[in-house]
């Protein structure tokens, strides 16, 4: 009985702590970092639901203005691997085919990234050295190592955004 309380009382703390830990997993693919890390960020799996990721995977020749596209078995291994590492459950809901300009979903297009970030203002997205919301490591200092922990982050005017 006390141990029960006492895992209660622990559990709110652990689900805090998790946000801001998107580490890649352990058995990542080194093609997904060699891949879809080469002209951003390689995104966190679980910050897209597996039908967006098949979405992104099944038009990497119209990314988003580029052209990203992959051998077959390439392909296979990280669409595999962003399906199994999916985001589920009610945190992360899918984006949908209905985008903008029918372009491939984007995580940061996702009710969650907007409320994690509903503080940050419209300069700060349009700063030069930001540009675009996929820029996360542009203010998540940490970002590459999957940590986005409120201490790292650095606006782009240089300031601590907790200070
Ligand atoms: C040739 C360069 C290039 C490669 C390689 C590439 N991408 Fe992209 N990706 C882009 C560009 C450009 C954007 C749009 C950036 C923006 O407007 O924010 C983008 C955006 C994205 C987005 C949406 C980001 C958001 O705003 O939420 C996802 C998801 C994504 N890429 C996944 C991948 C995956 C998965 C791979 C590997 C299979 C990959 N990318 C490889 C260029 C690339
Ligand atoms: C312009 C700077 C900026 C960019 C770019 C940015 N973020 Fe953030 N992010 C912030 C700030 C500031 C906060 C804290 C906001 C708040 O508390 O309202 C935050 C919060 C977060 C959190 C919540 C951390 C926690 O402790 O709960 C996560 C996760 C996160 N961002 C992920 C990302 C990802 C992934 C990207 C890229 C796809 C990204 N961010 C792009 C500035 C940015």
């Amino acid at each position: 009985m006390k141990t029960a309380l006492f895992l209660a009382a622990l559990l709110p703390l652990s689900f805090v702590a998790h946000a801001d830990n998107l580490r890649l997993p352990a058995n990542t693919p080194a093609a997904f970092q060699a891949e879809c890390g080469s002209c951003h960020l390689a995104f966190p799996p679980q910050l897209m639901v597996a039908d967006d990721w098949r979405r992104v995977m099944s038009t990497l020749d119209r990314h988003y203005g580029d052209n990203a596209s992959l051998d077959q078995e390439t392909l296979r291994t990280i669409e595999d691997f962003l399906v199994r590492n999916a985001g589920r459950g009610k945190k992360v809901l899918p984006v949908g085919a209905a985008t903008p300009n029918g372009e491939p979903p984007r995580l940061t297009s996702s009710a969650w990234f907007k409320r994690k970030h509903h503080e940050v203002k419209h300069a700060d997205w349009a700063h030069a050295k930001v540009k675009t919301p996929s820029n996360c490591a542009a203010c998540h200092t940490k970002a590459a190592e999957g940590s986005y922990r409120e201490r790292e982050i650095v606006m782009p005017n240089g300031r601590r955004w907790e200070d």
